[in-house]
């Protein structure tokens, strides 16, 4: 077993992978992963995507790779698969993920990796991390199926909800930098910390598939009707023909407590509901305790376990 860089390879190698991954996907997270795998191999061809491929009688059956953010480097994916004749899959997860931390721990002006592997129990692979001394954060990943959801909590009077608009932009990375100030997501991302970064992380959401297809319709703002400010939102994603992902809920901390979260979640299953989607999917922090409590109230389960890793140079 060799492990090469991803960038000796083009797309046509990596495909069977990218395909088996693909399946991978579908059963554990009922993700449509292939809009993301078609970018990922846009990228390879290009030869720009930095990462590693685990090779075997000249094929790749694992690769891991990352992306540079200005001064942080985020760990992508990292997928090997098991079969007959082939390496022990986990040792080559553990060993492809150490030669990504390495990297990114040599690269010079890096100063933050930041890792999240959806697809992998939690623990399964921490230890090139725990050895890195990252710091683990466990995260839920939760599914609801949309025959079986709970009723809203009627809400505050003075709180309007209306659809997502391109113009609630700016307004939306505001109550998402003050939602997230000194709460553990930011540790986990750090894009919340700035509007900057917030804005970026909309960006991301709204006008990239990396994280499925935005969503307009079941994506809802509520707003103070006496002051026509943006208080909270409920932005989701289409990650597979009939399944919606919650990629962003918040409500401002002045605001919290009076049905508004409840609230805008319950318009987003009613809005799938009414398009004959199945199931609405999200993924919380463990330690995130009132959001944890939330989704359990209105019967959302928790369907897996993984990781997310932070570490700071
Ligand atoms: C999670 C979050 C969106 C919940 O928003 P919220 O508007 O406070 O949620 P709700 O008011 O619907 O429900 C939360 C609480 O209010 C209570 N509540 C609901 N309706 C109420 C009403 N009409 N009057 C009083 N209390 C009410 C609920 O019982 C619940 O109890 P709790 O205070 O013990 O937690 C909000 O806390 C938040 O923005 N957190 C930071 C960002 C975040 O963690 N997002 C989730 C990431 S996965």
């Amino acid at each position: 077993m060799e492990i090469l860089d991803l960038r000796h390879f083009s797309s046509a190698d990596l495909r069977p992978l990218l395909d088996d991954e693909t399946q991978v996907w579908s059963r554990l997270l009922s993700w449509d992963y292939s809009g993301s795998a078609e970018m990922i191999l846009r990228y390879v061809d290009a030869k720009i995507l930095p990462g590693y491929a685990a090779i075997e009688r000249g094929r790749i059956f694992g690769y891991s790779f990352f992306v540079y953010e200005g001064s942080k480097g985020v760990i992508g994916d990292l997928y090997v698969t098991n079969g007959n004749r082939l390496p022990d899959a986990r040792k080559v997860e553990l060993q492809l993920l150490t030669h990504v931390i390495e990297t990114l721990q040599q690269s010079p002006g890096i100063h933050r990796i930041e890792a999240q592997l959806l697809a992998h129990e939690a623990n399964a692979v921490a230890r090139p991390f725990l050895e890195q001394a990252f710091e683990r954060h466990p995260r839920l990943f939760m599914v609801l199926p949309l025959g079986k959801a709970a009723g809203s909590t009627p809400m505050h009077p003075e709180v309007e909800i209306r659809r997502w608009a391109e113009s609630d932009y700016q307004a939306a990375a505001a109550v998402i930098t003050a939602a997230y100030r000194g709460h553990v997501d930011a540790q986990i991302n750090d894009q919340y910390h700035t509007l900057s970064g917030s804005l970026r992380f909309l960006n991301n959401i709204v006008r990239f598939p990396g994280c499925g297809v935005f969503d307009a319709e079941s994506s809802f703002v509520a707003l103070d009707r006496k002051a026509k400010s943006l208080i909270g939102l409920i932005l989701c994603s289409r990650v597979r023909s009939d399944v919606g992902h919650v990629t962003q809920v918040c409500v401002l901390p002045e605001y919290r407590s009076r049905g508004i979260g409840d609230s805008l979640l319950a318009d987003t299953v009613c809005n799938l509901r009414k398009r004959n989607f199945s199931m609405l999917s999200l993924t919380v922090t463990e330690a995130n305790a009132r959001a944890v409590a939330l989704y359990r109230r209105l019967n959302f389960d928790t369907k897996r376990v993984f990781d997310a890793f932070v570490w700071e140079g």
